[in-house]
């Protein structure tokens, strides 16, 4: 049993992919067309009830940029869960997330993890095909949500079955 119901979620995945418009829908239900690339890091909270528990999700919004990367580990560092974002309109952020996935399994034992892919509002343009992830998340245990930041599809999906998970962590 947590002492406290606060879990530190990071958010990891390339620049662009769509990170902070993915917190910002799931902690303030909001979209902004253009969204400045995060430095560093920022930071959104948000509470949510799940089987009579209030726990609060804290979002460690990472940035994507190579110059920034040298600080992840200390980001990811006391995480209990990572959401690592790809976009399914471009293949090679999907490679970058499986880099994080092996960093995160190789860096910390017991977070769990989650992939997302999105932009699924964008499908018409799509890169990487959705059996495949889906596969390769049950190989390796993660949650997979395909995500639209911008129309929110999957978006409360993804961390309802996250929040779940850690209440049972
Ligand atoms: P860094 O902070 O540099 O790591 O990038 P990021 O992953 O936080 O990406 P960000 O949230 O800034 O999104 C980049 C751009 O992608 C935004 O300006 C949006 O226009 C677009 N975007 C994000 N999510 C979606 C989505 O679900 N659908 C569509 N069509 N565009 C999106
Ligand atoms: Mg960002």
């Amino acid at each position: 049993f947590r002492k406290t119901n606060q879990h530190k979620v990071v958010l990891l995945g390339e620049s662009g992919v769509g990170k902070s418009c993915l917190a910002l829908r799931f902690c303030k239900d909001e979209f902004t067309g253009y969204q400045e690339p995060t430095i560093g890091v920022s930071f959104l909270t948000k509470s949510m009830v799940i089987n009579d528990t209030q726990i609060k999700l804290q979002i460690w919004d990472t940035a994507g940029q190579e110059r920034y990367h040298s600080l992840t580990p200390m980001y990811i560092r006391n995480a209990t869960a990572a959401v690592v974002v790809y976009d399914i309109t471009k293949k090679e952020t999907l490679e970058k997330a499986k880099d994080w996935i092996y960093q995160l399994l190789s860096q910390t034992s017991d977070v769990l993890i989650a992939i997302a892919g999105n932009k699924y509002d964008l499908t018409d343009v799509r890169e990487v095909d959705k059996e495949e992830v889906k596969s390769y998340a049950e190989e390796n245990r993660l949650i997979f949500y395909e995500t639209s930041a911008k129309t929110g599809d999957g978006v409360v999906p993804l961390f309802s079955e996250l929040a779940n998970n850690l209440c049972m962590i």
